[in-house]
C-alpha cells in the first residue's frame, strides 16, 4: 500500500508538472483528491487493515494528501501568473505611440463673416429677422412694386418652382413680410440664402445676402449712408473707401449701389474687378412709397431705407479671396485657413 501511495505522488507530481491551464489542473485534481479520486479510493481501502496499522498508514495517506495539495496549489498559481504574462504580452498598449489627431471642425467663412455683420449691426440696434427661402412670387416681386411682366424682373434671372412660387432672389422679400407682421418703427436686418441663374467669378447660383431695412417718422438718406459707412468702416477694421452710385430698384426711390475700393488690387485694377478698380457690395435706397401701399403703411407719415448687401463679396474682400466659387468647392485647403 505503501508503494501504491509513492505511485500515486509521482504520477500527480509529473501530471501536475504536466498541466497547462487551470481547466486541467481542475480535472486532475478530480482524478486525485475527488470523492473517487485515487486517494480517496485507498482511504476506503484501510477499513480492510488490520487495526494495528491503521493509524502508521492512516498518517502517510494524509501526507500525499497534503503534498498533492501543495503541489496543485502551487502550479495553480504558476499557471494563473502564465496567462495573466501571456495575456499582457498580447493585449499591450504601446503608450509611446503618437495619438491619432482628430480633425477638429470649424465655420465656414460665410458663417463668420455672416456672425460678425449680424454682431455689428446688432450693437447698432437692429434686431434680426428670417424669412423663407422657397418664397411666393408675391412677396418677392409683387409687393415691391414689380408687377408682372414688370421689365425690372428682369435683373434677376429667377429660378420658377411653379408660376407663383420661386426660390428667393434676394432677402427683400422679408422687408414685405415683417412689414405686414410688425408695426413701425422697424429696424431690422434678415441673413440668409437666395438663389440667381448667375456663375461666373463673382456670381454664383446660390448665394447670401443681408437685407436690413429701417422704418420711422423721418427718415433720410443720410440715416442709410451713415448707417451703411459705419458698418463698412468697423467691418474692415479701417477707413475704406466708399463710393455711392445712383441706381435703380422698383422698391426703393432714390436707388443707389455702393461699390468699395477693390481690395485685391488696392483700386489698380484686375480680374476682380473687372479692372475698375471698385466692387460692388450692396444696392440700396429709400423705401418705395409703393411698398409701404402694399404692406397698408401711410406713405405720408412714414419712411424708411434698405439696403441688401452681398456676404460672399464681403467675405472675398475682407479675406483676399479672388474667386467665389471657392467658397462651395469644400477644398478643405481652402476652408481650413480661417
Ligand atoms: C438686390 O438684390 C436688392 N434686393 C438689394 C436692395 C435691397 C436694394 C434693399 C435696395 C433695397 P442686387 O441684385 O444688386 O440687389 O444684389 C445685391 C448684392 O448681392 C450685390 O451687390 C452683390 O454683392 C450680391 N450679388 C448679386 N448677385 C450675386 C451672385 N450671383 N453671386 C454673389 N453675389 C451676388
Ligand atoms: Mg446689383
Amino acid at each position: 500500500m505503501i508503494r501504491q501511495l509513492e505511485e500515486i505522488l509521482d504520477q500527480g507530481r509529473k501530471s501536475i508538472a504536466d498541466a497547462g491551464s487551470e481547466s486541467a489542473l481542475n480535472e486532475l485534481k478530480v482524478q486525485f483528491l475527488g470523492k473517487k479520486g485515487k486517494v480517496t479510493a485507498l482511504m476506503k481501502g484501510m477499513a480492510d487493515l488490520p487495526p494495528a496499522e491503521r493509524p502508521v498508514m492512516g498518517k502517510v495517506v494524509n501526507e500525499v494528501k497534503n503534498s498533492l495539495e501543495e503541489l496543485f496549489e502551487a502550479r495553480f498559481r504558476e499557471v494563473r501568473e502564465l496567462d495573466l504574462e501571456r495575456r499582457l504580452v498580447q493585449e499591450c498598449l504601446d503608450v509611446t505611440l503618437p495619438g491619432r489627431r482628430m480633425p477638429t471642425g470649424a465655420l465656414h467663412p460665410l458663417t463668420l463673416v455672416t456672425e460678425e455683420v449680424v454682431q455689428i449691426f446688432s450693437t447698432l440696434g437692429f434686431g434680426v429677422v428670417e424669412g423663407p427661402e422657397i418664397e411666393k412670387d408675391y412677396y418677392n416681386f409683387e409687393a415691391l412694386n414689380m408687377p408682372r411682366n414688370h421689365p425690372a424682373r428682369d435683373m434677376q434671372d429667377t429660378f420658377y418652382i411653379s408660376e407663383d412660387v420661386v426660390l428667393r432672389t434676394h432677402t427683400s422679400p422679408v422687408q414685405i413680410r415683417t412689414m405686414l407682421k410688425q408695426r413701425p418703427p422697424l429696424k431690422v436686418i434678415a441673413p440668409g440664402t437666395v438663389y440667381r441663374r448667375d456663375s461666373d467669378l463673382t456670381h454664383s447660383p446660390m448665394f447670401h445676402q443681408v437685407e436690413g431695412f429701417l422704418v420711422d417718422a423721418q427718415v433720410t438718406f443720410g440715416d442709410l449712408k451713415g448707417t451703411l459707412v459705419t458698418f463698412l468702416n468697423r467691418f474692415f477694421g479701417r477707413r475704406i473707401g466708399v463710393r455711392f452710385r445712383p441706381s435703380f430698384f422698383p422698391f426703393t426711390e432714390p436707388s443707389a449701389e455702393v461699390d468699395i475700393a477693390c481690395v485685391i488690387c488696392n483700386g489698380k485694377g484686375c480680374r476682380v474687378c473687372k479692372d475698375s478698380g471698385w466692387l460692388e457690395i450692396l444696392g440700396c435706397g429709400m423705401i418705395d412709397p409703393e411698398v409701404f401701399k402694399a404692406v397698408g403703411y401711410d406713405p405720408a407719415a412714414l419712411s424708411g431705407y434698405a439696403f441688401g448687401m452681398g456676404l460672399e463679396r464681403l467675405c472675398m474682400l475682407k479675406n483676399g479671396i479672388n474667386d467665389l466659387r471657392l467658397f462651395f468647392e469644400n477644398d478643405i485647403r481652402f476652408l481650413r485657413q480661417f
